[in-house]
């Protein structure tokens, strides 16, 4: 079963080889082990958006009950849910107490260029920056994170990232699990040491497909449990992870009712056996475990998977076990409508990313969109502001999965075609991450609202911090 990631440069033809050899391949296979889930889930601590938050060091207990050296907001890996209002200003001073700069990219927020922590916004260790902007969007499942160029990935899975969750009038009268039932899952994978420590130095195989870590953390807990009682629970999933692809699946067969997607709501709920979830995309579902017995454990696992590039979805693993402990009623009935959805249309240009890898003999630059690596100084693409377009992103010639992102806007997804022809359901609604697979062209709609400079990128962290990032300037 163990696959080495050597398989991952053959398979993308020889100069990859050549190239790869000279810089020395090292790294074993992403050879997820399965857990004994005896580790109670971490949850999260809510704060308001009017709050202060900090990038600090922390000591964190992820694998073997040895202390890990972690970045995060608050005091252990990862950071609070920030809970805000549709509607509302969301007011939160930052400061950064870390030894090198960072920012934060407030993921899925449709808010001014000013605010989306681009990769030129650094904030310098013992600096603040005070965020200020209002929440005009639907409610959602969002997240932040770090942006800076070639240190996302690290500060990441270093442990800098958390849920922005965004609530509304509407939603609420929807009457969906909430409080204990509503549960955020920030899943993860990390190299994890011997000694504790988090392991972040790609090799030239893992700039290559991506880092893979052996250990799957779900809110920085290795190894997790829930304990559930047999009704209807919400799940907010955030595939968090620099560049693993998960597909979904319950152990006992049960479905996803999946009810939103990146930007929001779904018009109405879709039942679902797997879940594919490519990194910075967010499915919000219902799971009900009203059939289930007490004492049973039923487990979220991933499913093997193809097409997806060598390095993903080459094995089958056990993530979390959800355990029954009490049976309860719950008089919860899915509702048949959800939050209205109005298709965007009315394009005035088609707008081409061609997803391309050039191999060199530098372990930089690799991954290129239309050519080009990514120049902070440099604007790719001039936008209108008020216009709405159709991008195309062309993975066509590629053998590696890109999820692709845009900053500034939601979009919807339009066509996918040279692959598996589909749009599932957490790719329905309002979107802002798409996985583009290899030999795929994925369509999307975007109407740009906000001015100034944004990014487009691969949310593979490592492709990104390898430059596969543009300029867009919305005017
Ligand atoms: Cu979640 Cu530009 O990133
Ligand atoms: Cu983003
Ligand atoms: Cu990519």
């Amino acid at each position: 079963k163990r696959m080495g990631l050597g398989t991952v440069a053959i398979a993308a033809g020889p100069s990859l080889l050549t190239s790869c050899m000279d810089h020395g391949m090292e790294g074993e296979a992403p050879n997820v082990e399965d857990g004994i889930f005896n580790n109670p889930l971490k949850i999260p601590q809510t704060i308001s958006s009017t709050s202060t938050l900090s990038a600090q060091t922390a000591m964190d207990t992820l694998a073997n009950a040895k202390q890990t050296p972690v970045l995060g907001y608050g005091n252990g890996l990862l950071g609070p849910t920030i809970r805000a209002q549709k509607g509302q200003n969301v007011n939160l001073n930052f400061t950064n107490k870390l030894s090198e700069h960072t920012n934060i990219h407030w993921h899925g927020l449709v808010i001014p260029a000013t605010m989306d922590g681009h990769p030129d916004h650094m904030i310098m260790p013992n600096n603040s920056f005070n965020f200020q902007f209002p929440i005009t969007q639907q409610a959602g499942t969002n997240w932040y994170h770090p942006h800076l160029h070639g240190l996302t990935g690290k500060q990441v899975t270093e442990g800098l990232a958390g849920m922005f969750i965004v609530e509304s009038p509407e939603e609420k009268a929807l009457n969906l699990p909430s409080g204990a039932y509503e549960i955020p899952l920030i899943i993860q994978d990390k190299r994890i040491n011997t000694n504790g420590t988090i392991q972040y130095n790609p090799t030239m195989a893992e700039v290559m497909s991506g880092y893979m870590g052996e250990t799957i953390l779900v809110n920085g807990t290795n190894s997790p449990f829930l304990e559930v009682v047999s009704r209807f629970y919400r799940f907010r999933v955030l595939n968090g992870s620099t560049a693993r692809i998960y597909n979904l699946v319950l152990s006992n067969g049960a479905d996803f009712y999946v009810i939103g997607s990146d930007g929001g709501m779904l018009p109405q709920s879709e039942s679902m056996k797997s879940l594919l979830l490519s990194p910075g995309e967010r499915a919000d579902v219902l799971v009900d475990f009203s059939g289930a017995k007490v004492g049973e454990m039923i487990y979220l696992e991933n499913k093997q998977f193809s097409g997806m590039g060598d390095a993903q979805g080459v094995q089958g693993y056990k993530i979390m076990s959800f355990n029954v402990t009490n049976a309860e009623k719950d008089n919860f009935a899915l509702p048949t409508a959800l939050l209205p959805f109005t298709k965007l249309s009315g394009a005035t240009k088609t707008r081409p990313f061609k997803l391309t890898m050039s191999m060199g003999n530098s372990r930089e630059g690799m991954h290129q969109i239309n050519g080009k690596v990514f120049d902070s100084d440099r604007i790719d693409e001039i936008v209108n502001l008020g216009s709405t377009e159709i991008w195309e992103f062309d993975n066509t010639d590629g053998d590696e999965a890109h999820p692709m992102h845009v900053h500034g806007v939601h979009f919807q997804i339009l066509s996918r075609t040279g692959g598996r022809n589909t749009i599932l359901p957490q790719e329905s609604g309002w979107k802002d991450t798409v996985l583009v697979a290899p030999k795929e062209k994925v369509l999307v709609i975007l109407k740009f609202e906000h001015k100034g400079k944004f990014v487009v990128h691969c949310h593979n962290l490592e492709h990104e911090d390898d430059g596969m990032m543009l300029n867009f300037e919305v005017i």
